[in-house]
């Protein structure tokens, strides 16, 4: 086993993009930080260099969940923090064509990964901690040709909630939120905007949804998981926060 002395924190989707902002942000503040991702060679770079561990770990697999549990105790005997942040949002789909392959294997990534994260938690935080839920200003402002996309972070809203009151009639001391971001430049937002037939155009356009005229960065989000999971977070629970620039107004 590992002796530390500092929390642990796992966060999915760690290897890029908002998933790795968080993953510094907690290193920074004083805690061990797991990340877990299935691009391995990315992970274990992106753990290197904050100092934290990387572990292979696809969120929508229950073995892989049970696997990292296990690790987790023979490493470090504890959890405090856990942010499900993987997520998955291929590109825009006509409705009438949308494929139930590719609606379910969305739900399987960005809601039974949250299921099982949760799950895992609440076994692992032995002494009570705090789960942060990744879900989208899509969750409110749907998105006609990213039905799946909507329905599954809308899905992952509620789950928060449920998860934070049986937490608390439990007595199990986790909290547990959502963060809706809006618009974040991210590997994910590149790879949608480079599939749009005017890429530059569908960046100006996608700032100019924002009221606030910009999109995010992902460090924008990680500073609000990292103000989520701290003490002067005690009193929140089951809460969505959006942090989106104004695109939900
Ligand atoms: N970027 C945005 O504008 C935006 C907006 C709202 C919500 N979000 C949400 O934020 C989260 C992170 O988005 P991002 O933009 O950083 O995405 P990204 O694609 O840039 O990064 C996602 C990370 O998750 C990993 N991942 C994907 N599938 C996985 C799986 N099955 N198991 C483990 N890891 C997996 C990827 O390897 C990657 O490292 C997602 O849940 C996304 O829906 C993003």
């Amino acid at each position: 086993m590992v002796a530390t002395e500092a929390p642990v924190a796992v966060v999915t989707g760690a290897a890029e993009g908002i998933g790795n902002a968080i993953a510094r942000r907690l290193a920074q503040g004083g805690m061990h930080v797991v990340l877990a991702d299935i691009q391995d060679h990315k992970g274990e770079m992106a753990a290197r260099e904050i100092g934290g561990t990387y572990t292979h770990c696809n969120v929508a697999q229950e073995n892989d969940w049970n696997a990292l549990a296990d690790d987790l105790t023979a490493r470090f005997g504890r959890l405090d923090v856990l942010v499900n942040n993987a997520g998955i949002n291929p590109a825009p789909q006509d409705f009438a064509d949308y494929p139930l392959s590719a609606w379910r294997s969305m739900f399987e990534v960005n809601l039974d990964s949250v299921f099982l994260g949760c799950r895992m938690a609440m076994r692992a935080m032995r002494k009570g901690g705090a789960i942060v839920n990744i879900a989208s200003a899509a969750a409110r402002k749907p998105v006609g040709d990213m039905a799946g996309y909507c329905a599954s972070k809308a899905a992952v809203c509620m789950l928060t909630k449920a998860v934070a009151l049986y937490c608390g009639q439990h007595k199990l001391n986790i909290r547990c939120n959502a963060v809706l971001p809006g618009s974040v430049e991210t590997p994910l937002v590149d790879r949608l905007r480079d599939a749009a037939p005017d890429p530059d155009g569908a960046r100006k356009a996608a700032a100019a949804r924002h009221p606030i005229g910009f999109v995010g960065a992902p460090s924008d989000i990680a500073g609000m998981v990292h103000f989520l999971i701290s003490t002067e977070a005690r009193f929140i629970t089951g809460a969505e926060f959006c942090v989106d620039g104004g695109l939900t107004l």
